[in-house]
């Protein structure tokens, strides 16, 4: 096990402490499988009573760095539920779709996965204080995990912009919360020189650790699919650790003999918050940072720092980048929770940039096809209440509101009537 720089090649030991290359370049871990892995040493452990059994992660350790058992701090995290609806695979326009809800980790959010594995390594290697910049759902995430590992937090948070579910959730368990005059791209600018200046433990998904951990999204997918391969992965686009990930799983699925032909993947992004798309559609010749804006708030970010990584994504699975706009990632989140699934904003890109990318000829009517759901509904009240009660919901199908009327049975009948008939 090494880390390797994506740009210039150079190695250094699994065990050194780097966010980036001294080329400034990303880091990945090469693992060294060198020898096919059996699926049936994972399914056994399925029901397993053992600590990493239960993980819907460290079930998959063969997979994953190496971390003392004793440093290692799980919830445990993962085995997520796997929703096959017809009604959203008719809507979206596909003959099967299957929704991995990432939003159902403990703390809400995809997070956990990649933060169970950093976290237990920022322990591991000792640690005084663990740090990142998020649109909140990984500030929530790196502050449970800090104060399950006995580590102080610090997380830097765009002021504002994040909502109410998430900076609770991090003032809840105890982080030190920096609120900044900017942007999450300015916060994640700082937090890396932070982490540079004072030696501080960085747990953004720069850190390869993270993206390790949120590789086993698609290892649980599979396994809950009994191995088969869907013919498309899509998922939402923001700082891109996640598009990096799959990426990386699925170079490790093969060199383990798992896999022999990867799916395809499809990363969305909000148009206001699309630098990775624009890249795509030069065939990645350019990139340019922009400054993001997206009712999408887990997702507003314009400068992602793993771009290199989720290109390679991109780039060994011939896959694609679509983006959606606000009102159309939000009429698919409305969709996804009436259909009693429910997510959050960010997350429902996945549903929105499928139906998008559907109709554009680019995935075929009859794909099977597996979606990500990153978010829980929860995380984000403020959008539904907006959606179904705010400006312009009298002209959403969709939306939803609640009536008020006296405690009487006559005032009770009418909304009975109009409750029936839907
Ligand atoms: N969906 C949700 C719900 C997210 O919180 C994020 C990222 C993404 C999608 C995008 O994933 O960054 O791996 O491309 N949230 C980060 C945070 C940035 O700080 O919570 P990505």
């Amino acid at each position: 096990m090494l880390l390797r720089c994506m740009e210039c090649g150079r190695e250094y030991p699994a065990n050194e402490v780097r966010n980036r290359c001294d080329c400034g370049g990303l880091l990945d871990i090469d693992l060294g499988i060198t020898s096919p892995l059996a699926t049936d040493l994972f399914d056994q452990r399925l029901g397993g009573r053992g600590r990493l059994d239960q993980s819907g992660v460290w079930r998959f350790r063969e997979l994953l760095p190496t971390i003392p058992g004793d440093a290692i701090v799980t919830k445990p995290e993962g085995n997520t539920n796997l929703y096959d609806v017809e009604s959203l695979a008719r809507w979206a326009g596909v003959e099967r779709l299957v929704l991995k809800h990432e939003g159902e980790n403990p703390t809400g959010s995809f997070k956990d996965r990649g933060m169970t594995v950093a976290a237990s390594h920022a322990k591991w290697t000792g640690a005084r204080i663990v740090a990142c910049a998020s649109t909140g759902n990984t500030s929530a995430s790196v502050a449970s995990y800090a104060a399950l590992a006995g580590v102080p937090s610090i997380v830097f948070v765009p002021e504002g912009k994040i909502s109410a579910a998430k900076l609770g959730q991090t003032i809840a368990y105890g982080a030190t919360i920096v609120q900044i005059r900017g942007d999450f791209d300015a916060a994640m600018k700082l937090v890396e020189q932070a982490s540079d200046a004072y030696g501080i433990y960085l747990l953004n998904s720069i850190n390869p650790f993270r993206m390790e951990g949120q590789k086993t999204i698609l290892f649980d997918l599979l396994q809950q699919l009994e191995w088969a391969l869907p013919d498309w992965v899509v998922l939402p686009g923001g700082n891109l650790g996640n598009s990096s990930a799959l990426g990386r799983a699925l170079i490790d699925l093969q060199a383990a003999g798992i896999l022999a032909e990867p799916p395809r993947v499809a990363v969305i992004q909000a148009a206001g918050a699309s630098p990775f798309y624009e890249a795509f559609r030069s065939g990645f010749r350019s990139f340019e940072p922009m400054e993001a804006e997206t009712v999408a708030s887990a997702i507003r970010i314009g400068n992602p720092v793993s771009y290199a990584r989720a290109r390679r994504t991109i780039e060994i699975t011939n896959g694609a980048v679509e983006i959606v706009s606000d009102t159309e990632l939000l009429d698919a989140k409305a969709m996804i929770d009436r259909a009693g699934i429910g997510c959050e904003p960010a997350s429902a890109t996945t549903l929105a940039g499928l139906r998008k990318l559907v109709q554009a000829g680019t995935i075929a009517p009859n794909a099977f096809v597996a979606g990500i759901l990153t978010g829980n509904l929860m995380k984000d009240t403020e959008a539904v209440i907006d959606y179904h009660l705010g400006a312009g919901s009298d002209e959403r199908p969709l939306a939803n509101k609640p009536v008020l009327i006296d405690p009487t049975l006559d005032a009770l009948e009418g909304v009975l009537a109009g409750a029936l008939q839907r």
